[in-house]
C-alpha cells in the first residue's frame, strides 16, 4: 500500500473516504454534525459510523472512528481504531482512504503517525495465499492511505516509515508463523532468513546438519534426529562493524513442527504446532526491521530449527544427549524439545560476550494457563534487562508480565544421572523451563520471553491482530531496540 502524508484541513479533502478519529463525549465539526441525528453518536472507543456528506464535504463518505476518552489514548489504542478504520474502508471496496491524524496531548505527533500506520497496515494483514476459490472482492487491497495533518511537522514522514518499516517485520513474522510445516521445514526457515539479508544486508550464516555434527549442536540434532526434514542454525548479524555500540543476541525457537516426538501430543489441535517456530519468525522479522533502520546496535539473531518427529530414528524418552556447551540433558519427555534446541544456542550467544541475551520461544502450555493471550510471561536474570522488556510491551501494547526465577526453581531441573533434566512436572512449568534455559546463559543479562500465549489468536483480541499468527515481539523487540540505540542517535 502506498503511504502518503498531506498537511491542511482534512473536511477540505476530497477524497473516496475519509476516516475522522473522534474524541469520546467531544463535540464535532459543525459540518460533521448537521449529517448526524444527535445521540446517534459519542465516540466511545472503537465504535464507528458511516456518513455520507451528498456535496457538504468532498469527501465522498466520511467514516467516524471513536477514539475513547481523550485521557485514555495510547499507542496501541489508536493503533486498534486505525485498523478498525482500515477494515471499514476495506469492506467498502476503495480504492483509496484519507485519515484525518488525530493529536493527542502527551503523544507526539511522529508516534501518532506510526500508530496510524501500524494499525492500518497490521489490521489490514491477511494470509489467503492458499486460498484458490476467492473473488476479487474478497482480495481487495487498498491502495493508498493519506495522512492528513493541520500541523505541518515532518517527523510525520519519518513516524509514518518507522510504522511502515515494523509493520512489514510484524507481517513477515505472521507469514512465516502462518505458513504450514509441510512448506516451512528447517530449511525453508533458513531461505526466508538469507532473503532477509538480501534485502536488508544484514549477514546470514546458515549451518546444516554436518555442520552441526562437526561442531557439537548436540541439543539441536537429538531434538531434530526423527525427521527427514535436516535442522538448521541460523545466525543473522546487524552492525558487527559499528566500534562501541552494545550487542544484543536475539534466540528463537524454530521448531517448524511439534508433533511433540515419542511423547507424542494427543491429536485436539496439534495441527496448531506449525506455530511452533513463532520465536524465530519474530526474530527473522525483527531483524528484517533493525536492518532496515540501521540501528546503531550490534544485533546477532540466532535461531535453533528443527521438526520434531516421531521414527524410528526421533530421540527417546530417557535418552540422554550432550549440548554444545559440554552439559548433558537427559530427556524425560521428547515433548520438551524446545528448551533443548535453545540450550545450544544460548550457549552459542554467550561467544558474542553479549550485553542482553533476549530469547522467544512458543516455551510452554503451562504461560498459556497462567496468563492467557493478554501477556508474555518473561523471566530473567537482570533486572534492568526484564524492565526494558516490559517497558516495550507497555509502549508497543504487546504486554508482558515478569515471573519469579529464584533459585529454588534452578534446583528442580537437576538430574540424578545427567546435570539436568528436561521437565520438572506440572507444578511452575513456565517457571522451571526457564530455570532449564538459565544454565546456558552464563552471567550474561538474559531474559527468557514465552509467547506460547500470544504468537497465536484464534478469537480476535484486537482488530490489528486478525485471527492467526500475531508477530508477537517485533514490535516489542524493535521498540526495545530503538530504546536501546537511543543515547546514541
Ligand atoms: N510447543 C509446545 C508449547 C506450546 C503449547 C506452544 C501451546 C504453543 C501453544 C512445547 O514444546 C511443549 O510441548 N511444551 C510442553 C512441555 C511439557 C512436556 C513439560 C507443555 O507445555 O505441555
Ligand atoms: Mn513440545
Ligand atoms: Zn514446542
Amino acid at each position: 500500500m502506498k503511504l502518503a502524508v498531506t498537511y491542511g484541513d482534512a473536511l477540505t479533502h476530497e477524497t473516496p473516504l475519509l476516516a475522522l478519529g473522534v474524541w469520546e463525549d467531544e463535540s464535532l465539526p459543525r459540518t460533521v454534525a448537521s449529517l448526524l441525528e444527535d445521540g446517534d453518536w459519542n465516540g466511545k472507543f472503537k465504535q464507528t459510523t458511516l456518513l455520507y456528506p451528498r456535496g457538504e464535504l468532498p469527501a465522498r463518505r466520511v467514516l467516524l472512528v471513536g477514539l475513547g476518552k481523550r485521557g485514555q489514548i495510547a499507542f496501541d489504542r489508536l493503533c486498534e481504531a486505525a485498523a478498525v478504520a482500515a477494515q471499514h474502508a476495506r469492506d467498502l471496496h476503495v480504492a483509496e482512504f484519507a485519515f484525518d491524524l488525530p493529536t493527542p496531548e502527551g503523544m507526539a505527533l511522529a508516534s501518532a503517525s506510526q500508530a496510524i500506520t501500524e494499525g492500518v497496515l497490521l489490521g489490514l494483514y491477511r494470509f489467503q495465499h492458499y486460498q484458490t476459490g476467492l473473488s476479487a472482492s474478497d482480495q481487495h487491497e487498498i491502495e493508498q492511505l493519506t495522512i492528513i495533518s493541520s500541523l505541518r511537522d515532518e517527523t510525520i514522514e519519518a513516524g509514518v516509515a518507522l510504522g511502515e518499516v515494523i509493520a512489514r517485520g510484524a507481517a513477515l513474522a505472521r507469514d512465516l508463523a502462518n505458513t504450514p510445516a509441510n512448506d516451512l521445514p528447517p530449511a525453508k526457515l533458513a531461505e526466508a532468513a538469507e532473503a532477509v539479508g538480501q534485502r536488508t544486508g544484514v549477514a546470514v550464516t546458515v549451518l546444516g546438519p554436518d555442520e552441526l555434527a562437526a561442531q557439537g549442536f548436540g541439543g539441536i540434532l537429538g531434538v531434530g534426529q526423527g525427521s527427514a526434514q535436516t535442522p538448521r542454525f541460523i545466525i543473522m548479524e546487524h552492525g558487527e562493524n559499528q566500534p562501541g555500540v552494545p550487542t544484543i543476541c536475539l534466540v528463537g525457537k524454530g521448531i517448524t513442527f511439534d508433533s511433540g516426538g515419542i511423547s507424542i501430543k494427543s491429536a485436539d489441535g496439534m495441527d496448531l504446532m506449525k506455530m511452533d517456530m513463532g520465536g524465530a519468525a519474530a526474530g527473522i522479522g525483527t531483524m528484517q526491521v533493525v536492518g532496515e533502520l540501521k540501528l546503531p546496535l550490534h544485533i546477532v539473531g540466532l535461531i535453533s530449527s528443527a521438526e520434531n518427529m516421531v521414527s524410528s530414528t526421533a530421540f527417546r524418552p530417557g535418552d540422554i544427549l550432550k549440548t554444545l556447551s559440554g552439559k548433558t540433558i537427559e530427556v524425560l519427555n521428547t515433548d520438551a524439545e524446545g528448551r533443548i534446541v535453545l540450550a545450544d544456542a544460548l550457549f552459542y550467544a554467550q561467544r558474542y560476550q553479549p550485553d542482553g541475551m533476549i530469547d522467544l520461544a512458543t516455551l510452554t502450555g503451562s504461560i498459556v494457563v497462567a496468563l492467557g493471550p493478554h501477556a508474555t510471561g518473561i523471566m530473567s536474570n537482570n533486572d534492568a534487562l526484564a524492565a526494558r522488556i516490559v517497558q516495550a510491551g507497555e509502549a508497543t501494547g504487546e504486554r508482558a508480565w515478569r515471573m519469579p526465577l529464584w533459585d529454588a526453581y534452578m534446583d528442580m531441573v537437576k538430574s540424578d544421572i545427567a546435570d539436568i533434566k528436561n521437565i520438572a512436572g506440572h507444578a511452575g512449568g513456565a517457571i522451571t523451563a526457564a530455570a532449564f534455559l538459565a544454565n546456558f546463559v552464563g552471567d550474561y543479562p538474559w531474559v527468557h520471553m514465552d509467547i506460547a500465549g500470544t504468537a497465536w489468536t484464534d478469537a480476535k483480541p484486537r482488530a490489528y491482530t486478525p485471527k492467526g499468527a500475531t508477530g508477537i515481539g517485533v514490535r516489542l523487540l524493535v521498540q526495545a531496540l530503538r530504546a536501546w540505540a537511543e543515547p546514541r542517535q
